[in-house]
């Protein structure tokens, strides 16, 4: 009897002993076996305070027990302080988590605030963390600091109060459109009850059969007549805009036909994280951004990938290396569209373990995505490589501000080698050139 106690005791120090861990790295999984949006609405619960309106906060008028109409009720009773707030409950890595996991999309302010530490979640997106890194440098090595990376210019600043998210200092509006900085939050582009949905007929709308599972992910079920499945991330489709926010933002373009991985937020150390994007993003980002680069890039269904870029896409391995082949070529770094909303071909595609790394064929596209991050990334503009700089690689390893080399240093534009690194996913320096230039040559790079 004393033996089996004295198992179970230890058996259960062994267990507190491991909860921190398995809180930190798998907490939020965990709680959540079975999902929460699942493509649609989530629990009422998970967002907003299932309170009486007598404890509502910031309704004076609610607090008197007045009843006010659901629509401001249900604002007011959000579990944050604001919407992006209350997705960060959920959504933000705790304090002090080094590795990525699931669902997280945004790094702590705690974590951040001390030594070399980077955003650690490594989402398709990209970690909103690189939006509170603000770089300081001297273009001329050494001495006074006269060039500045600013945090807000990494990625959409989402207005989340809690988190010490605040709203873009430099855009007063969307760049090219009149979308209000202030207002932007996670719910600017995710519908926050997931009511967009994609039906067998692949039509897009917030009609018809209910929403059965995401329609994300490789592993996701298809439409078929007994249900739809959510958008693609939940993002919102045409018509949309956030309740609260008055005048009209409203969305014509529906969400992107693009599949991730079911495993989409780890480091790209040993092979890509290959989300299949298929046809859309452009026009999709073009809701807010309207008449950005119009007449510069080639993008969106105009921007079809010639027969020579899909040659050099497909040889091209990394700066003066061009002995790749079609069957491996393939980078996300520089991602493409597929031209194709066909989810039977999306779905073979999207992986990440490296099983499909073949790169593009006729019909393909630039897109939006090709050089930006959709949240954020280590670098100016968001784009996925530093392109202030075309420098990644010097001497075969990552530029940073810890480098004795004068030309890394001052390439590193204030960041730790650490960060820099952390900017390209954790790739090994190796995978790059031993000097590594922008990677707009991926698609140009001359013979
Ligand atoms: C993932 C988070 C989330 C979940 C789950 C959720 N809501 Fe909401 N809801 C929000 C946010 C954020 C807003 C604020 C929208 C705005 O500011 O325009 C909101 C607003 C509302 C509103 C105001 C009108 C509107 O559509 O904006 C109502 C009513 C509402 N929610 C009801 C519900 C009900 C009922 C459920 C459960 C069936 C639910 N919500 C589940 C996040 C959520
Ligand atoms: C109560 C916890 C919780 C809250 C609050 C929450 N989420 Fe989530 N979210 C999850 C979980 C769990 C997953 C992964 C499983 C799933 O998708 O159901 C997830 C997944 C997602 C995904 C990917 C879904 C897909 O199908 O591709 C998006 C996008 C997302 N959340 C956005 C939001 C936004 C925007 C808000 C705020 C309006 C929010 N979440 C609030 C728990 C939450
Ligand atoms: C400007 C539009 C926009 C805003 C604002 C935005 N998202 Fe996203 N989100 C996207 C797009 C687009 C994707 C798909 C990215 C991809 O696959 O490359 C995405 C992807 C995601 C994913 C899947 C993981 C990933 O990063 O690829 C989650 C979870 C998510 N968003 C949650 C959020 C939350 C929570 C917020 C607010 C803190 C937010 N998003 C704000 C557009 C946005
Ligand atoms: C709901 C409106 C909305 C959508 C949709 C949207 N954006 Fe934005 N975007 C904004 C606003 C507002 C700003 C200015 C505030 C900021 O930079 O945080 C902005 C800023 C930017 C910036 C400049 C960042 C900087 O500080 O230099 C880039 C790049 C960008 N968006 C790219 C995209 C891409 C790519 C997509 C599609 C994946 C997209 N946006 C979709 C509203 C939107
Ligand atoms: C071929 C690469 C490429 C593509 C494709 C691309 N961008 Fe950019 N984008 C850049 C570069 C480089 C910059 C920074 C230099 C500049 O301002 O032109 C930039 C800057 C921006 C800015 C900041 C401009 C400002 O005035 O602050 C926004 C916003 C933006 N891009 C949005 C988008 C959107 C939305 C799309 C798709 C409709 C898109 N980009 C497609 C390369 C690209
Ligand atoms: C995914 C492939 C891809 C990427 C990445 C890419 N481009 Fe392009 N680019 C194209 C295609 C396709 C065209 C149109 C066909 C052509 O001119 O070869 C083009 C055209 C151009 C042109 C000619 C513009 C015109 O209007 O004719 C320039 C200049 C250019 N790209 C510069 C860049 C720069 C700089 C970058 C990095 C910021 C970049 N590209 C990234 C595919 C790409």
């Amino acid at each position: 009897m004393s033996k089996v106690i004295t198992t179970n005791t230890a058996l259960l120090i062994l267990a507190a002993s491991l909860m921190p861990a398995i809180t930190s790295a798998f907490g939020e999984q965990a709680s959540y076996p079975n999902g929460f949006h699942n493509g649609g609405t989530g629990n009422c619960d998970g967002c907003h305070a299932g309170r009486p309106p007598s404890v509502l906060r910031n309704t004076s008028s609610a607090a008197k027990g007045v009843t006010a109409a659901t629509v401001v009720q249900r604002q007011s009773m959000l579990n944050g302080s604001d919407p992006s707030s209350t997705c960060l409950i959920c959504h933000s890595a705790p304090v002090g988590q080094k590795q990525p996991s699931g669902f997280l999309i945004a790094s702590s302010r705690e974590s951040l605030a001390t030594g070399v530490q980077p955003p650690s979640q490594l989402t398709p997106g990209g970690d909103f963390g690189w939006l509170l890194k603000t770089y300081k440098w001297s273009s001329k090595g050494g001495g006074v600091n006269d060039s500045l990376s600013p945090g807000d210019s990494h990625g959409h600043n989402i207005v989340a109060q809690d988190y010490g998210f605040n709203a873009d200092m430099i855009n007063a509006v969307a760049p090219g459109g009149t979308y209000p900085s202030d207002r932007l939050s996670c719910i600017s582009c995710h519908d926050p009850h997931g009511n967009y949905r994609r039906s067998a007929a692949g039509t897009i709308g917030l009609t018809g059969m209910p929403i059965k599972s995401s329609g994300s992910y490789g592993d996701s079920a298809d439409p078929d007549s007994a249900g739809t499945v959510g958008t693609y991330r939940l993002l919102a489709g045409a018509g949309y805009q956030p309740t609260s926010l008055t005048g009209d933002f409203a969305f014509k373009a529906d969400p992107p036909a693009a599949v991730s991985p079911a495993i989409y937020n780890r480091a790209e150390t040993s092979s890509d994280t290959r989300v299949a994007y298929g046809k859309g993003m452009t026009e999709w980002c073009r809701n807010c951004h309207v008449t950005t680069h119009k007449n510069a890039h080639p993008m969106g269904s105009a921007g079809r990938l010639t027969t020579e870029v899909i040659r050099i896409y497909n040889h091209y391995l990394t700066s003066g290396n061009r002995s790749g082949s079609k069957d491996s070529a393939y980078n996300s770094l520089v991602p493409y569209e597929m031209g194709s909303d066909d989810y039977s071909v999306l779905k073979a595609t999207a992986n990440s373990n490296g099983s499909v790394r073949s790169g593009p064929q006729n019909g393909a596209n630039v897109m939006c995505l090709s050089c930006h991050r959709a949240h954020a990334s280590g670098w100016d503009h968001m784009t996925r490589w530093n392109l202030r700089n075309g420098i990644i690689v010097n001497e075969g390893t990552f530029v940073g501000t810890d480098s004795k080399s004068p030309v890394s240093s001052t390439a590193a534009q204030g960041r730790h080698s650490l960060e820099t690194g952390k900017a390209y996913y954790d790739r090994k320096p190796g995978s790059f050139a031993v000097f590594q230039r922008s990677m707009c040559s991926k698609c140009h790079e001359k013979d």
